[in-house]
């Protein structure tokens, strides 16, 4: 018996990286996935290479206007929503590496990072709640980082953003149990895993590519980037009934990086 037959499932920033990894698992586990992005291109490319039960739609999750229909479209056409997976995420060095320490940061970039990572997953759990409602159960997975756990000097807007996904996470889950729903929300925190938001960072140069891939895995014990497709597994374990008594929690992918405390500040210059 799949472990997800028949949930509908709704997955934001699901265009590539780990949301069309975690599309591809849940296709594979028996749910009804819809895929959701702002890249409506890649994401109907997507759609055209998964089989299954999925579909595409255009959802920016900075637009509570988006949420509304989205989920409205949903319940009209499924009848329920099962489980939501805020994935979509920005670094805010999409295009190219901009100064982002507590001393240099500017508030217009701190803004547009928190919008997206943090206001997004607002919104997709409040629409959430509502949809799930219905049938008093569901699963919210927040997809957060090692960064919300851990200070990082020079992204210091998307270590906050992710932080507060963390306690967001735990909020809701309290929120839904006081009324008396059983709608679980726990959180993800991936380190580094190799998927395109890592593309400004890497460079093209072979060689400076793989000088800088050999950097951001340095200080991980088990010395290696992380693939969409284990973050993937995780999300299934927490859409599942198997996790029926996990809510709250927050699970740590990072190789045993959390582990240990070789994290340091990389340049004092
Ligand atoms: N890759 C990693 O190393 C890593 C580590 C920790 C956490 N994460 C988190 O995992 C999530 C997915 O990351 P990824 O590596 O797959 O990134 P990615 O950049 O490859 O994919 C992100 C997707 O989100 C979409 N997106 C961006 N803004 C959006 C918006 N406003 N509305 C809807 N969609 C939007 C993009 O179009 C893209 O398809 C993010 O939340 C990220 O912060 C990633």
């Amino acid at each position: 018996m799949p472990r997800l037959n028949n949930k509908v499932s709704l997955i934001t920033g699901a265009s590539r990286g780990i949301g069309l990894a975690i599309a591809k698992a849940f296709l594979r586990e028996g749910a009804i996935v819809i895929l959701s992005d702002i890249d409506t291109d890649l994401g109907l490319l997507a759609i055209k290479e998964l089989r299954g039960k999925s579909q595409f739609c255009r959802l920016d999750v900075r637009q509570e206007i988006d949420w509304e229909k989205v989920t409205q479209e949903i319940i009209s056409r499924y009848g329920k929503l099962d489980i939501l997976v805020n994935n979509a995420g920005i670094t805010g060095f999409e295009n190219g590496v901009v100064n982002h320490d507590p001393e240099n940061v500017n508030l217009e970039d701190w803004r547009a990072v928190h919008a997206t990572n943090l206001e997004g997953t607002l919104l997709g759990c409040k629409y959430a709640i509502r949809a799930m409602r219905k049938n008093r159960e569901g699963s919210i997975i927040n997809i957060s980082s090692r960064s919300g756990l851990v200070g990082i000097p020079r992204a210091a807007a998307y270590a906050s953003s992710k932080a507060a996904i963390r306690n967001h996470t735990k909020t809701v889950a309290l929120y839904c149990a006081e009324e008396g729903l059983n709608i679980r929300c726990n959180s993800i925190h991936p380190a580094a895993i190799l998927t395109p938001m890592w593309e400004p960072m890497l460079g093209d140069e072979p060689k400076v590519r793989e000088q800088n891939m050999r950097e951001f895995i340095k200080d991980c014990p088990m010395q290696r980037f992380g693939e969409p497709s284990e973050v993937a597994s995780l999300a299934v374990l927490l859409a599942s009934d198997e996790a029926a008594y996990m809510n709250g929690t927050e699970l740590t992918i990072d190789g045993a990086l959390l582990a240990g405390s070789a994290v340091s500040p990389a340049s004092r210059t």
